[in-house]
């Protein structure tokens, strides 16, 4: 059946709507890739000024993570559509986002999207992640080092908290892996300006 392949190409198509741009354009704003970090994300839009637009585009960019994952767990058996492809379309969501179809495959690092995704493959496990990124932004002020965090543990919840707390399908928890090693690639700058102190911390605006 085509279903599968139809559901993950309209995944990655969702992904790579890059909200960062779309919202900034849309609200008056700079390009989020002209200024500060140059990151197409939530974070960056936040160093614009607008809350409101940064408030917006972590939302927008969380739910095209969510739905798609939420849509083929909910209706997808009736399409021949099981726990592989809820992962898969996770995934795709995710790649959309950081090599958009739309931005000449230039995106984001893909923090809310995968929010979305994890929320959608677990409530609990996504509630569990979303506290740990708090945790951790609440103490150390910086974005990205909770972000590299949770990409880290995220996956090990998933993995520990099999057939205790969630029931997690072996091929959610690899594509939860995946989305955390890249994830921490994509902030391989941040992880050079964290080491040097050079890191812009969250509430302190950063010059462009
Ligand atoms: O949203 C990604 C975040 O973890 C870091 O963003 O702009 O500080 O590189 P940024």
């Amino acid at each position: 059946s085509l279903y599968p392949v139809a559901a993950v190409v309209l995944a990655y198509l969702m992904g790579s709507l890059s909200f960062a741009v779309v919202v900034s354009r849309t609200m008056g704003l700079a390009d989020p890739r002209t200024y500060g970090s140059k990151n197409p994300g939530a974070t960056n839009v936040l160093r614009s000024g607008s809350k409101a637009a940064a408030v917006v585009t972590l939302l927008l960019d969380a739910l095209k993570g969510w739905l798609p994952v939420f849509v083929v767990k909910t209706w997808g058996e009736a399409w021949g559509l099981g726990d592989g492809t809820v992962a898969l379309v996770g995934l795709a969501a995710f790649l959309g986002h950081l090599w958009p179809v739309f931005f000449r495959f230039q995106g984001g690092k893909g923090v809310a999207t995968a929010a979305g995704v994890i929320l959608g493959f677990d409530p609990w496990l996504g509630l569990a992640a979303l506290a740990t990124w708090l945790i951790v932004a609440f103490f150390f002020r910086y974005s990205s080092l909770a972000s590299i965090v949770t990409a880290v543990f995220a996956p090990a919840y998933y993995l520990f908290g099999r057939h205790v707390a969630w029931d997690a399908p072996g091929t959610q928890v690899l594509a939860l892996a995946v989305m955390g090693l890249l994830l921490v690639w994509r902030h391989a700058e941040n992880i050079n300006r964290l080491i040097a102190g050079t890191e812009s911390r969250l509430g302190s605006k950063k010059k462009p």
